[in-house]
Formats: C-alpha cells, sequence, structure tokens
C-alpha cells in the first residue's frame, strides 16, 4: 500500500520532470522506440529513468507544479450528492494527493442519540414536565443535504424509537410540527424505565435555514423554539439540535430559563461551559484531531513523504495519533476523526475547543519542512463551529507545521462568493476547501484544472 502511493507519486513527479513537456507519456514513447535502436542506448535510457524516478519526489516538491497537480484536501463538508448521499469521488481523488477529513458520521449520530436516551432514563422522574407520560422532543436541524446533518437527525431517531423506514434508512425529512403524533415521518416512540413504559414523541422539527439561505443557522434556531414554545411549550421536554450553535441559541431564548435539558453537538466551549447551567451535553467531534489531519495531509503531499507520517506512523518531531481517535478509510479517501460525549460528567476535560491535542503538537524543523503557501476557506465565516472551534485549531497548527495559510471566509450561501477569491492559484502551493454545498466540488476543482 504505501509502496503504491509512492509509486504513483514517482510517476506523476517524473512526467513533471521531463523537461516540463505537457505530453510526458509521448516524450516517453518517443525515447523508449529510441533507445530500441541498440542494446548501449536502451541500458543508458533504462539508467536516466532510474534517475529521474529517485529524484523526483524533491523535483516535485520545490518546481514548478501545475495547480491541478497541486495537493488538496476537503474538509468538513464531503464531496457528495446532497439527495442520494453517495460519495463523489472524482472530487475524492481529483488528484494523487487529494483527500478529504472529516468525522465519523454514524458513530457519533449513535452516541448523540444514545446521550438523550441515557439521559431521559436517568431522569425519568422529572422529565415529564406536563405529566401526561409522553416525553416529547423538538429537533433542530442543519442542513438537509449535508450528510452529517442527516446522520445526526437519524441517529436521534434511531435511539429513541421515533424513526419510520424510509429507502432502507430513516427517514431523515423534517416533520414540522407533530404534536398530536400524526405524523407519517417519523412515529411515536417508548421507553421503558423500571418496568413503566414512556411515549417518546417528536413534536416539532424543522432545517435551520435563513431567508438569504444560509444553513445551519442559529438566529433562525432561537426564533423557532419561541415560537414553539408559545404554541406548546409545556409538552416540550427535551430540546435536541444537529449542532451546539443552534442548540445554544434555542437555550439561550427559552430551555435554560424552563430548564428544560439541550443536547447540542461540536463541544463548542460556551456549550461545554453552559453544561453547568442545564445544557444537556453534547459531542466533541474532536476538533483538534481535524484540523491537524487536514493541513497534516498537506504537509506530507508537499514534503513527498509517505501520507501517514505524523498521523499512524510517528514523524521526525514525535508527533503521532493512536487509532482510538481516527479511522483512515483509503478507498474513501477519507480520514474520519471518532467523536466523543461530553455530558456532566466530564465536561471539566473539554472547557477550551481550542487547545491542540497534545499528542501532535510538536513543532516541525523548519529546515526540513520550509514554508508553504496554502489557500484555505471557511464555507460561511459566521458558522459557530468552524469560527468558534475550528479555524483557531487550524491557525495553531499552520505555525507548528510551517504552512502560511491564507484564510478566506464565504458567507454561507453562495460558492462564487469563495470562489472568486481563487483568482490566481499559482500563487498557492496546496489548497483546503470547505464547500457551501457538498455537490459542487466541480467549482473548485475547475478552476484548479484550467
Ligand atoms: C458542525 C456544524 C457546522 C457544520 C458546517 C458540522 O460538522 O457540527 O456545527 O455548522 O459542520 O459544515
Ligand atoms: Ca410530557
Amino acid at each position: 500500500m504505501k509502496k503504491r502511493i509512492f509509486a504513483l507519486a514517482a510517476v506523476s513527479a517524473m512526467a513533471l520532470g521531463l523537461a516540463g513537456c505537457s505530453s510526458g507519456g509521448g516524450e516517453t514513447t518517443a525515447a523508449a522506440t529510441e533507445a530500441a535502436e541498440t542494446t548501449a542506448a536502451a541500458t543508458e535510457a533504462a539508467e536516466t529513468t532510474a534517475a529521474a524516478e529517485e529524484a523526483a519526489p524533491t523535483e516535485a516538491a520545490s518546481g514548478e507544479v501545475a495547480n491541478k497537480d497541486k495537493p488538496l484536501v476537503w474538509f468538513n463538508r464531503q464531496p457528495s450528492n446532497s439527495s442520494t448521499g453517495e460519495l463523489d469521488m472524482a472530487a475524492l481523488s481529483f488528484n494523487e494527493d487529494t483527500y478529504y477529513v472529516g468525522f465519523d458520521a454514524n458513530q457519533g449520530a449513535e452516541l448523540q442519540g444514545t446521550m438523550v436516551k441515557e439521559y431521559i432514563e436517568s431522569n425519568i422522574d422529572t422529565i415529564d414536565r406536563n405529566g401526561d407520560g409522553i416525553i416529547g422532543y423538538v429537533l433542530a436541524i442543519g442542513d438537509i443535504g449535508h450528510n452529517d446533518s442527516i446522520a445526526r437527525t437519524r441517529g436521534v431517531r434511531k435511539a429513541l424509537g421515533t424513526g419510520v423506514e424510509a429507502n432502507g434508512d430513516i427517514n431523515s425529512d423534517p416533520v414540522g410540527t407533530n404534536t398530536d403524533g400524526s405524523a407519517t415521518v417519523v412515529q411515536d416512540g417508548s421507553i421503558e424505565v423500571n418496568g413503566q413504559t414512556y411515549v417518546v414523541r417528536e413534536l416539532a422539527s424543522q432545517e435551520m435555514k435563513n431567508s438569504a439561505g444560509a444553513t445551519w443557522d442559529a438566529a433562525t434556531a432561537g426564533n423557532a423554539i419561541n415560537t414553539w414554545s408559545a404554541s406548546f411549550g409545556d409538552s416540550i421536554d427535551v430540546v435536541v439540535s444537529n449542532n451546539d450553535g443552534m442548540g445554544m441559541s434555542m437555550f439561550n431564548a427559552w430551555s435554560k430559563d424552563n430548564q428544560v435539558p439541550t443536547f447540542g453537538y461540536d463541544a463548542n466551549s460556551d456549550a461545554v461551559a453552559a453544561i453547568a447551567e442545564g445544557y444537556g451535553g453534547t459531542i466533541s467531534q474532536h476538533a483538534d484531531v481535524q484540523a491537524y489531519l487536514t493541513l497534516r495531509v498537506l504537509r506530507n503531499a508537499l514534503d513527498g513523504v509517505d501520507i501517514d507520517t505524523g498521523i499512524g506512523t510517528a514523524d521526525d518531531a514525535g508527533n503521532v495519533l493512536s487509532d482510538d481517535v481516527y479511522v483512515y478509510n483509503a478507498d474513501q479517501r477519507s480520514y474520519y476523526a471518532l467523536n466523543v460525549a461530553v455530558t456532566a460528567e466530564n465536561y471539566q476535560d473539554f472547557l477550551d475547543s481550542t487547545v491542540v491535542y497534545a499528542p501532535v503538537s510538536n513543532q516541525l524543523d523548519a529546515t526540513a519542512h520550509p514554508s508553504k503557501k496554502v489557500w484555505l476557506n471557511i464555507y460561511n465565516a459566521a458558522d459557530n463551529f468552524l469560527s468558534a472551534t475550528y479555524q483557531p485549531l487550524l491557525q495553531k497548527y499552520d505555525d507548528l507545521l510551517n504552512l502560511e495559510v491564507d484564510y478566506i471566509g464565504g458567507d454561507g450561501q453562495t460558492e462564487s462568493n469563495i470562489t472568486n477569491r481563487l483568482g490566481n492559484p499559482s500563487q498557492y502551493d496546496a489548497f483546503a476547501i470547505n464547500m457551501v454545498k457538498t455537490d459542487n466540488a466541480a467549482s473548485y476543482t475547475g478552476l484548479l484544472s484550467q
């Protein structure tokens, strides 16, 4: 496997090394024909090829590299079809040095669902606020076309028994309002504690998209809980959100004062601190590991070393990740960080979400790993998780990895707002991309292929 990666890198680097000719393959064929004329010439040609192969990695790292051959990492929004979730493998394997970095969505979704269920079970005596025997919850959905958001909606419905099957999986559509339990998108679930059975109902759920089109919108979630609580507030026993940005907005608008446990995702510092004030819990998607991996795969590709360096294999500074914090799926060319539940029991350990992960916090030597320029965008500069947790971490790791990163903040609505600012890709050595919409990879790869 490792050998294969090296061999492929050497081949592409060799093509670049060949007199900067765009049709490296043609030249090789011509040389081979010529070489076949005499045995001596053939031997010489073989030697030249071997030498080129050996010199290739360094040459590729410092010489003129076409934009389409530069290292590229997608992060946080995985190139995929927003209706079917199918991965966009063309984008994920755009060139030899293309990867995705995110987190294990299914493992995290299951953790979130289980966290909510366990909270209900251990607080069963007080949770049913109006005493009608129904545990009612409302759900804030981030983006109906984002596979991570879909997974979280499914995870909660699965754990609480409110999911309904659709096309072989749990339906993740928003229900609108369902106070009477008559909806078909979800069903009433049940939870049994101490021999007693309680009904669990998804009273309402909606995609939190603002009028301008921004998804995962915290302000929209704050408005939604105000609307919902005004008409059926007594029935709401639990508030669940696909992320902390929306969760905290709902907590501050209503649930904190009404002592209704609210659950989010991301373990942003403000949400973790709120656990002391009644926020139910959140999930850490190990942004400290993801931010590292995002820049690390670029660093490795730029250094021309094995992609596992400083990841599964310790680098020269001692940086290494253990396999309990991430998985690599080679077929998907994707690194996934693993999630951890953050509750009243362990939140003290998660109070600052911007601390670098200690096992990968060693500075790289600037001689062996010289400074390189990276273009990186955040799809929405106002996104709570990306701006309050992910970007501060990236800014710490860029120093440790000797990368000079230009951070571009988008408006969360239009891809062109971001791609317009990738006018001169030739200025950069590598790219890190966070799309507005997971279908839009070609808007970026198109620019790099020009
Ligand atoms: C986070 C959300 C964030 C989204 C942006 C998710 O992984 O949990 O909080 O809004 O990424 O793409
Ligand atoms: Ca109730």
